[in-house]
């Protein structure tokens, strides 16, 4: 198994293992049915630009897993591994690599939600360090028409805190 950044050649797997997981219905905010077209022109476009980062596992050729971070101040995530490769470190390898993106990137903080019911993803984020910062109530519309709670968690990047020099210090007319 590699972690490595995605490449156009990858989206059509990468596209599989997003639906598979979506398929699942109680994990990823996507659900069936994926709109493919517009998902692969969006990941296109996000491994061209510099502000954002999408990583894929492979394993014996195909991907089963795959993470995306964007922005370069407060960093967003979402990942997923697919079932079958879960519980063997390819959700951690993942992880580590958005994380040394978004410190690399300059990013301040790492942002992310999950469902309160998403006990794996939940334990996975906080042994990286990942605190609750908030909890969204009845806030995500599913396509059965529930509406799902939300965690928020966040992960401070402290090295990239301090302020970006000021052209004028504060205070000082
Ligand atoms: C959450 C997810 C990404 C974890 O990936 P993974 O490859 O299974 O994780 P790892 O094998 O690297 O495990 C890392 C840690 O996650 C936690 N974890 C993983 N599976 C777990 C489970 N079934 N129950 C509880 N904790 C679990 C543990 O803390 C584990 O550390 P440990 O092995 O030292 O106990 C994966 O389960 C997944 O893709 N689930 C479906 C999609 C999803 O939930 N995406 C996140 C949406 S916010």
């Amino acid at each position: 198994m590699r972690i490595r950044r995605a490449e156009a050649a990858d989206v059509d797997g990468m596209i599989a293992s997003y639906e598979s997981v979506a398929a699942e219905g109680r994990f990823i905010g996507g659900e069936l049915p994926i709109d493919e077209a517009a998902v692969r022109a969006r990941w296109l476009e996000r491994m061209n630009d510099p502000t954002e980062a999408l990583f894929v596992a492979e394993a014996d050729g195909a991907i089963v897993g795959m993470a995306g971070v964007r922005g370069t101040e407060i960093a967003d995530l979402g990942m997923h591994v697919i079932e079958g490769w879960r519980g063997r470190g390819v959700g951690s390898g993942l992880l580590r690599a958005v994380i040394d993106w978004a410190r690399a990137a300059g990013a301040h903080k790492l942002a992310l939600q999950v469902w309160p019911h998403n006990a794996a993803a939940i334990r996975l984020y906080a042994g990286f360090g990942f605190e609750q910062e908030g909890y969204l109530r009845r806030h995500w519309r599913r396509k059965n028409g529930e509406l799902w709670d939300a965690v928020i968690m966040g992960l401070p990047i402290p090295e990239n805190e301090a302020p970006a020099a000021l052209e004028e210090p504060p205070g000082s007319r």
